[in-house]
């Protein structure tokens, strides 16, 4: 079964605050979820395996150690996905970035696809799946499945807000998958949305409504 990482580092829980906040406009929200997306890449990366490789520093060689494994890919579902993408390569600036379109039905809340363009290397690549809100679930698990069936098996899923529903969602479909949300909030309302949340994460990004 996938671990649930709960990134409770201080900035991360005092930023998720004002990023919740109704009175939060989009300049300061968008400013926000990139903040936090950096935080969070910080946290993700934590695992990435290491190999010691010798530098000439100007005084002596020095043992030191770089990245090892796989390169990195970022896989935003749109939209509101792309509202942390930058936050994510402020760390990691060579990883390429592929994109999932999705967006849910409002009636049914089932994932509708209607973009996917992803690296030609993509399944070499260890991938992130990054998408602010985990509501019920359906868009992460579609988006995984796209990269599965492109042969991807390294994949991390990087929320802001989960709700219970979608995290045991993608656990029942994908229980190889780890996922790191900032927080797990209490319930979905009868419309699918996360009950405290934050509203509509792509409405609030890029002032649609
Ligand atoms: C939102 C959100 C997720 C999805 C989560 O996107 O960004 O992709 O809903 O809900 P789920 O877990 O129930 O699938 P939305 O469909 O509103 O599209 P948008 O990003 O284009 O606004
Ligand atoms: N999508 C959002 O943007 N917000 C929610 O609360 C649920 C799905």
């Amino acid at each position: 079964m996938g671990k649930v990482f709960i990134c409770d580092h201080p900035l991360i829980q005092h930023k998720l605050t004002f990023i919740r906040d109704e009175n939060t406009k989009t300049k300061d929200f968008r400013e926000l979820v990139d903040e936090v997306a950096t935080l969070m890449a910080y946290e993700i990366t934590r695992s990435l395996p290491l190999e010691h490789v010798q530098v000439k520093t100007p005084v002596t060689t020095a043992d030191c150690r770089v990245i090892a494994g796989r390169k990195l890919g970022l896989i935003p579902i749109l939209r509101a996905g792309l509202g942390m993408v930058e936050g994510v390569l402020k760390l990691i600036p060579a990883a390429k970035v592929g994109h999932v379109g999705l967006y849910r039905d409002p009636d049914t809340l089932q994932p509708v696809e209607y973009y996917v363009k992803l690296p030609t290397d993509v399944q070499e690549r260890e991938l992130i799946v990054i998408d602010p809100m985990l509501a019920t679930g359906g868009s992460a698990n579609a988006a995984i499945e796209v990269l599965k069936k492109r042969g991807c098996s390294q994949i991390k899923l990087m929320c802001l807000i989960a709700a219970p529903e979608g995290i045991k969602a993608v656990q029942n479909e994908h229980p190889d998958i780890d996922i790191y949300v900032a927080a797990v909030d209490d319930h979905l309302n009868d419309h699918g949305y996360i009950v405290p949340g934050l509203g509509d994460a792509g409405d609030r990004l890029f002032g649609t409504k």
